[in-house]
This record gives C-alpha cells, structure tokens and sequence, in this order.
C-alpha cells in the first residue's frame, strides 16, 4: 500500500485499508475498549506484521512474556524470536541478536530495583513502583541498546514501541493519567517512534479508565461489544475515532476474532475499504520531507 506518508502496518488488511496503509510514522496510536474487546491481539498481529522489517519493543504490562508468544501462535505468528528483557538483564538470555524485545513488567518486577538505581544516577526522578513511568521508560531505553538502535540518546532506526497496556501505570493515581502519558510521550517522542499503546475502557461508565490518553494520542481505534446482555452473542465492532493528520474511514466495522486468523472483517465487506482506499490513498499527503 502507498502513500505519500509512510505508515505503519498494523497487521491486519482491512484495518490497514481503513487507515490509509496504516498508522502514520512517528504517531502515536491508542487503541481502547472493554475487556476481552481484542485490543491485545490486534497489537500482537501488528508487531508479528513489522517484526521482520523493523525492530519492534512490545511492553506487556498484564500478560506474561510466554503468554505473549503463546497467544501470537494461535494466531499463526511467530514471535518464537523474541527475547524478554528480563533474561538479557538476569542473563539468562546472552549475544542477542533480535528484532523483538519483550518487556514483561511481571517478569520485571524482581529485577526493577537495578533499573530504578540506574534511573536514579542519572538524576532522574525516583520511581515508586515496578510499573512507574520511570521504570517503563528506563526499559524502553534498555530495549533500544538491545535491539542495537541506542546511539548517545538517539534511536538510528526506525522502532516501533507497543504498550499493552497504560493503564497499570497510573493505577495508583487515577487522576494522573494525563499527566503521565504526557511525560512518556515527551520522554518516548521520536520522528522515527511509532507507538502503539492500549487502554482499558469501562462499559459502565462510557470512560477510559484514567481518562487522559485520548488527548494526547494521534490517533484512536475504540472497540467495543455491541449490548451483549441483549444480542445474547459477542459481537464486536471498532471506529477510528481520531486521526492527526490523515484521513480515515469513518464507519464502525464489525468484526471477529478467528483462531489462526486474528482479528477478521465481518462488516463493511473488504471491497467496500478496499474501494475507499483506492480513492483516498495518496491524495493530499505530501511527502515527508
Ligand atoms: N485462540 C483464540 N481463538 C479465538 N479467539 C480467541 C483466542 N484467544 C482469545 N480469543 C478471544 O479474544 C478475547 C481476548 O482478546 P484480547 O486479549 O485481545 O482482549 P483485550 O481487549 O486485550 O482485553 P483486556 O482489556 O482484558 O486485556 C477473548 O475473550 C476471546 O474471545
Ligand atoms: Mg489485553
């Protein structure tokens, strides 16, 4: 798919179709929604699409590294490459050479007080807890010499970085939410960053648990379960609600998640977006400079 833009693929067709080829490079994507919704997955699909073109770090706050290559192989992906931050830091894992790094928080938690310490001479601010901004941070960075894209402070290639999910990272203070995505994005920002990043969204309430993110995202895909109480079925639907500087379809689409396949089309049909791409692709996107 080509535009004038370059884009992130996020793994999945008609998804891709829907955003023009695919998050713009260098954005900040947010995908929300409730529970069991497909927000993990969908962000499984995307780093298995990107992991053999581009180095991808994939922090796991809720989910367990083995869980994470698990659940990518009943959907046909192989992340079986991946190495979790914790074994390059315990060395149980040594002469990596990857494209993908875990960074499982779970994993993380007995090994954070070294990170803390190093976040700490540098005069950074003191974190409090394993799941602290701070503490994400100082992994992501960890993650980058890994993947051998660290060069004095820079990042020499283009990364994509997934969060699943945020919220763990303001449990303890709600109301900071903004606050704390703000900082991460400032401290995460990068023209050659690609972000991808998770929030749980409470059906109750119609509120993202720690609002906050939506503002500072580029973009928002939100999904949801359609009344399940009354369709007495799980059916599954998600809208690009917000894209920074691009255009996008604008209908919800209806959808599945089929073993072996992932998250798959139900409703518009895929020639209907594959039409609206071909109108729209490359048109009024100027090239990057
Ligand atoms: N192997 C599988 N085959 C088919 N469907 C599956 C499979 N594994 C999980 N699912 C479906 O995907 C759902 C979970 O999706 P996912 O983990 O992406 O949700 P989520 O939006 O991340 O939820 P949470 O906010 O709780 O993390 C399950 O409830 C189930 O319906
Ligand atoms: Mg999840």
């Amino acid at each position: 798919m080509s535009s004038g833009i370059r884009r992130i693929s996020l793994g999945i067709d008609w998804l891709d179709y829907a955003m023009l080829g695919g998050v713009p490079r260098g954005n900040w994507l947010l995908i929300t929604g409730e529970p069991g919704v497909g927000k993990s997955i969908l962000t499984i699909q995307a780093a298995g699409a990107n992991v053999n073109a581009m180095p991808v770090v994939y922090v796991s706050t809720e989910t367990r590294f083995y869980d994470v290559v698990r659940q990518a192989k009943q959907f046909n992906i192989d992340l079986t490459d991946a190495v979790s931050l914790a074994d390059v830091l315990t060395g149980r894992v040594k002469d990596v050479k990857t494209n993908l790094v875990v960074i499982d928080l779970f994993g993380l938690a007995r090994e954070y007080r070294e990170l803390l310490r190093a976040s700490e001479e540098e005069g950074r601010t003191k974190a409090k807890s394993p799941l602290s901004m701070e503490v994400v941070m100082a992994s992501i960075e960890k993650a980058y010499e890994i993947l051998g894209i660290s060069e004095e402070g820079r990042v020499t290639k283009d990364v994509l970085v997934i969060i699943d999910s945020l919220a763990p990272m303001w449990s303890h203070a709600p109301a900071m939410a903004r606050l704390i995505t703000y900082r991460l994005r400032q401290r995460l920002y990068r023209s050659n960053v690609t972000v991808i990043m998770t929030n749980q969204y409470a059906p109750t309430t119609g509120m993202t648990f720690g609002f906050g993110a939506e503002h500072i995202a580029d973009a928002i895909i939100h999904m949801w379960i359609e009344e399940p109480e009354k369709k007495k079925e799980i059916e599954r639907w998600l809208i690009i609600k917000k894209a920074r500087l691009t255009n996008h379809y604008r209908k919800a689409m209806k959808f599945e998640i089929e073993p072996g396949k992932g998250l798959t089309l139900i409703e518009p049909g895929i020639d209907e977006l594959r039409k609206w791409f071909n109108e729209y692709a490359g048109k009024q996107e100027p090239n990057e400079e």
